[in-house]
């Protein structure tokens, strides 16, 4: 009785906050879902057709057949032009209306490659450049070499599924019907299969909701097999771990862009964004998958543990050989489009699947300073007034955001002239302080005749509709709302030009934009979002392009940004994404909860979307639902110090939260974290240029630079920015010391030197350290064998900082060597396109620093260096020599924690030097 009244309160406390899954999916309640699972493993139906191959330069086709219900498909085998990735592409021959392609993820058109052809009698070879591709026959199969080494196989599981279109039959299978055969129509052959006997497969309800499905069961499935890999990582945006789990007894994975309310941790289910790209790693190499299809996807993994049965049977039968980790795509429409990433080191697969999708364009330095935001700063007096106690205590902050109530009336593009009767006046009080502000633009618009927006969209057709033309109504902030249809280019015309100064009055070109709600939420729709069978622009159905909703908006909103002011680099926050928004848009984690979990799971969730083309990405600190504590507000701040994106948000029910609302103590600890973060704001913004320029992401899993090493195959709670910085933030209730793992570079256990940067301590050896934390330590260690620049004259905001010094933290490595670049230019505009921008590179070796540039310095400053911290010298040195072309200077040198400082170099970073240690 006591255990049962204790269940009761302990559920009721535990469903009270958190996400109401009833409201979404689970793959038993999705036809497509069950379609695909139920597929039998290792009895591919599907078999190249004898005599339909042809050759082209940079291609293979060849028809696909279905053993049993004969229906054909093509297949086109591409090898592109980096040669590590192939591109297989699966369509009906000929389908009964055309398939849904995606288009706009990719950066351009991949660029083909060259390949020789080789034919056996039950396989094909496709050799592009060192790897290779081979095609069996029957059953269908890919396998993919990188190097001669099996890397990745496709349908090795036998888990395809292509449901191709056809006529609905004459008493289509009724939901709710015994799930036999016996609803198929007799005298269609193809009706024998068991997708269109699903209940749902012609028609789906959930809840209240209907999907009309008038073009029927139409699922694509296949499964990837990543034979040398001991881990698989990927497929944000989840709040799991980095390391994907089994899925075997539970559900798969879901891509599907929705609005969850208070999201729980360590779930499979769907959030707001979706990029289907996979990654296998083993310490051997590494290798990828991206899915391209922006239907509603899931995602079986079998790991290790899903293939301990198989193994147990194996080690029964005598046999060694265990499965390969998998992961099985199964997407509800479109086409297969898939892209294999060969590797086959981490940071290679990466780059080959920014290579397709692209980066996140160079930011203005404003964007990597600390953003305040709460919904709701009230009006023009609370934003002067929160920006004037920054300034009070003496903590610097760039950006003031205003959420959904600054608005009138929930119409975007419009102020509420109560609350904010002079926005022209509020922003100039903001940016004469180097200050920023960002807005918020939801996508959906007010069903009101009075708002020109609805009125425009209405009379020029450019909302959603439903298929008999009707446009679609439903529920969101504004109460009825319509969606744009951003997939019509008209549309995202009209929409840029809302974002031009010359409509949109009430701001100017340093005001940016914040798209939310984009997934698109529908409060009153299914799943908290649009209806499957509505229609948009190109005749295709919300279904096929449900993820890519999003990104469409922050492709009208750049331009519009854009166009607004050509030369100034667009900011743009989105909380809905597809693979490529990186190009547009930055992302944070949604409306995450004031609880250690959820300062936990920033860290992983944020690791996820980095190694799929999501560097610029943050959570909300502090937590978006609740109050977090002293502890937990100080923790939070600390943790994001080292986030590429730092924004305090909170919900509107929570209590005020600005640093100096919480007791002393706790406001100088925040204030050190924002000081700590903006001296490497010069860090920051050279590998932001840097990831631009090699497309590999800023924040990295340990295993990007120690893919040997296994410990670092699941660490998700450590980080590394670049190959510079080694991050483990103290996450964890009542810390006084944390685990910090230094990892190998080799099986033999040899690892770097780390210095610890508030004192230069040195670690040398690889394994975990207990460092021991009080209420100010972030556990940040720098890897010998780097130099990162600094500035430690921390002002107000980012903005002011640009002609102010640097400080160079050179930490040798263990032959007493250095390296790192700094990257420095206007800080706003596009003209380091034209070359103005100086790219630095420096370099310690033999006891002298040494300077030269990556390509000419064009860019004139007057920031100089105001002093050089050398860490890990065997002896003092007594002094300094400057050459500066060729004449000699004396510089003295500082004892500086565990390192020396020499002091005041006093060079602008523009002017060639060296500096010799004298000993
Ligand atoms: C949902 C967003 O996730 C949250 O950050 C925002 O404050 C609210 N929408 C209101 O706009």
């Amino acid at each position: 009785m006591r255990l049962a009244a204790f269940l009761l309160i302990f559920c009721i406390f535990k469903y009270a906050n958190s996400v109401d899954h009833t409201n979404f999916k689970t793959c038993e309640q999705s036809s497509f879902c069950r379609r695909c699972r139920k597929v039998t493993p290792d009895q591919s139906k599907f078999a190249l057709v004898p005599g339909s191959l042809n050759t082209y330069s940079d291609s293979v086709t060849a028809d696909l057949i279905h053993k049993d219900n004969k229906h054909l498909f093509t297949l086109k085998l591409e090898a592109l032009e980096q040669s590590d990735i192939f591109r297989l592409l699966i369509d009906e021959k000929t389908p009964l209306k055309p398939r849904y392609k995606v288009e706009h993820a990719l950066k351009s058109a991949p660029k083909p490659g060259s390949i020789k052809v080789l034919e056996g009698d039950a396989e094909l070879t496709i050799i592009s450049g060192p790897n290779k591709a081979i095609i069996i026959a029957d059953p269908f199969r890919i396998d993919f070499y990188q190097n001669d080494v099996l890397t990745v196989s496709a349908n090795a599981k036998g888990l395809m599924n292509f449901e191709y279109l056809r006529p609905k039959p004459q008493q289509p299978a009724a939901e709710g019907a015994p799930e036999n055969a016996e609803n198929a129509s007799a005298n269609e052959v193809q009706n024998t299969n068991d997708e269109i006997n699903d209940p749902g497969a012609w028609e789906e309800n959930f809840k209240s909701h209907q999907d009309s499905k008038p073009y029927g069961p139409e699922a694509i499935a296949l499964d990837f097999s990543f034979p040398q890999a001991e881990v698989l990582f990927g497929i944000p945006e989840h709040a799991d771990t980095f390391a994907l789990k089994s899925t075997s007894g539970t559900d798969p994975y879901r891509l599907y862009n929705v609005d969850v309310f208070e999201y729980i941790l360590d779930s499979k289910m769907a959030l707001y964004g979706s990029v289907p790209v996979l990654y296998g790693h083993g310490a051997q190499r590494t290798a990828g998958v991206f899915w391209h299809n922006a239907a509603e996807t899931w995602v079986d993994i079998y790991t290790a543990e899903s293939n301990v049965v198989s193994s147990i049977v194996n080690f029964v039968s005598g046999s060694r050989k265990s499965d390969p980790l998998a992961a099985h795509f199964m997407s509800e429409s479109g086409v297969i489009d898939a892209f294999i990433l060969l590797g086959p080191t981490p940071l290679d697969a990466f780059k080959q699947y920014t290579s397709l999708t692209g980066t996140a364009p160079l930011p203005q330095m404003f964007a990597l300073g600390y953003h305040q935001c709460r919904w709701n700063y009230n009006d023009e007096r609370d934003v002067e007034e929160v920006s004037a106690k920054f300034d009070e205590y003496d903590i610097p902050m760039d950006t003031m955001w205003l959420d959904i109530e600054y608005t009138d009336g929930k119409k975007y593009f419009t102020w509420d002239q109560f609350k904010f009767p002079n926005p022209l006046g509020m922003i100039k009080n903001l940016t004469d302080l180097g200050r920023h502000l960002v807005i918020i633009i939801d996508p959906h618009i007010k069903r009101d005749s009075s708002y020109f927006f609805h009125n425009d969209c209405t009379e020029q057709g450019l909302y959603v509709k439903h298929s008999d033309g009707r446009d679609y109504e439903g529920w969101c902030w504004p109460g009825s709302a319509s969606y744009p249809d951003f997939f019509n280019p008209a549309a995202r015309e009209y929409y840029a030009n809302q974002y031009a100064l010359w409509n949109f009055k009430t701001v100017t070109a340093d005001v940016m934009f914040w798209n939310d709600m984009n997934e698109p939420s529908v409060f009153n729709g299914p799943e908290v979002t649009m209806l499957k069978d509505l229609v948009h622009y190109g005749n295709w159905e919300h279904r096929d392009v449900h993820n890519l909703y999003g990104h469409m908006q922050l492709m009208g909103t750049f331009d519009g940004v854009l166009q607004r002011d050509f030369n100034q680099r667009p900011f743009i926050l989105t909380r809905a994404h597809f693979a490529g928004s990186q190009r547009y848009a930055l992302i944070w984690t949604g409306d995450n909860m004031a609880d250690w979990g959820h300062l936990q799971h920033s860290i992983k969730m944020c690791l996820s979307e980095a190694v799929a083309g999501f560097s610029f990405c943050g959570a909300d600190i502090g937590g978006f639902f609740g109050n977090p504590d002293a502890e937990l507000f100080e923790r939070w701040y600390q943790t994001g110090a080292f986030l590429p994106f730092y924004r305090g948000h909170a919900h509107i029910d929570t209590k005020r939260r600005e640093p100096w609302l919480y007791p002393e103590k706790t406001r100088l600890v925040v204030r050190d974290a924002l000081r700590k973060r903006y001296s490497y704001l010069p860090l920051w913004y050279t590998m932001f240029y840097e990831h631009r320029l090699t497309g590999e992401p800023i924040m990295r899993p340990l295993l990007a630079h120690y893919p040997k090493d296994k410990e670092t195959f699941t660490i998700d709670d450590e980080f590394l920015l670049q190959n510079r910085l080694l991050v483990r933030p103290v996450i964890h209730q009542g810390a006084t010391k944390v685990n910090v793992y230094f990892p190998a570079i080799d099986d033999k256990k040899n690892g770097d030197l780390w210095y610890d940067v508030d004192t230069f301590k040195k670690y040398a050896n690889v394994g975990y350290e207990s460092i021991a934390v009080d209420s100010y330590k972030i556990p940040v260690f720098q890897r010998g064998g780097t130099i990162i620049p600094k500035k430690e004259r921390i002002r107000r905001a980012a903005t002011l900082m640009k002609k102010d010094p640097y400080t160079l933290v050179v930490c040798l490595n263990r032959t007493g060597k250095a390296d790192g670049t700094l990257y420095v230019d206007d800080e706003k505009t596009h003209n380091y396109r034209n070359g103005e921008f100086n790219y630095i590179h420096y370099k310690f070796e033999n006891n002298l620093l040494d300077v030269d540039f990556i390509g000419k310095p064009q860019f004139k400053t007057v920031a100089w260096i105001e002093r050089v911290v050398i860490a890990g010298l065997e002896r003092v040195p007594k002094s300094a020599t400057l050459i500066v072309d060729g004449i000699s200077k004396e510089l003295e040198i500082l004892p500086f924690s565990e390192a020396v400082a020499v002091r005041k170099p006093g060079i602008t970073v523009q002017q060639v030097f060296n500096i010799r240690l004298n000993f």
